[in-house]
């Protein structure tokens, strides 16, 4: 067991997983600075708004995840070569139409979902409170935002 009480290979590995999310979230966010910057048309104010409330967000759960690596007793990623390594989102490269910026946000939280809840499965399976409540609110407020997004797109 480690200090925090967790099988020390099983927290190594959770700590793994957890830097494979940091990867892609950093993708997510570098791609809303992007739609952030280059949204244009009738709906520029409102988006572009929307835009910087969701990277400030994601921002903060980068911070998060990062540090939970480190309760891990792992080591969180912070150079652009290893995020880009372990990416699995779409890369959204100068969007300027707001459908496509919305349809670019719903695939990258789709992809974030399936690895929290890949990493839901590995903390709940020893315990891990910790991971499970952070995940379990990254998942349920990402599947509400999917919503939100589905229903603009309607
Ligand atoms: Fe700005």
């Amino acid at each position: 067991m480690n200090t925090i009480g967790l099988p020390q290979k099983e927290s190594k590995k959770l700590a793994d997983e957890l830097n494979i999310l940091l990867s892609n979230f950093q993708v997510y966010y570098q791609n809303l600075r992007g739609l952030h910057w280059n949204i244009r048309g009738r709906r520029f104010f409102d988006l572009h708004l929307k835009f910087e409330e969701l990277y400030n967000d994601a921002q903060l759960k980068i911070d998060l995840i990062a540090e939970r690596v480190l309760t891990l007793e792992g080591v969180p990623f912070h150079t652009f070569s290893d995020y880009v390594a372990n990416n699995k989102l779409p890369i959204g490269k100068n969007i300027h139409n707001d459908e496509k910026s919305i349809e670019l946000i719903v695939s990258c939280l789709s992809e974030l979902l399936k690895i929290e809840r890949q990493i839901l499965n590995m903390s709940a399976e020893i315990d891990d409170e910790g991971t499970n409540s952070m995940m379990s609110d990254f998942i349920a407020e990402q599947e509400k935002t999917i919503w939100m997004m589905k229903a603009w797109l309607a």
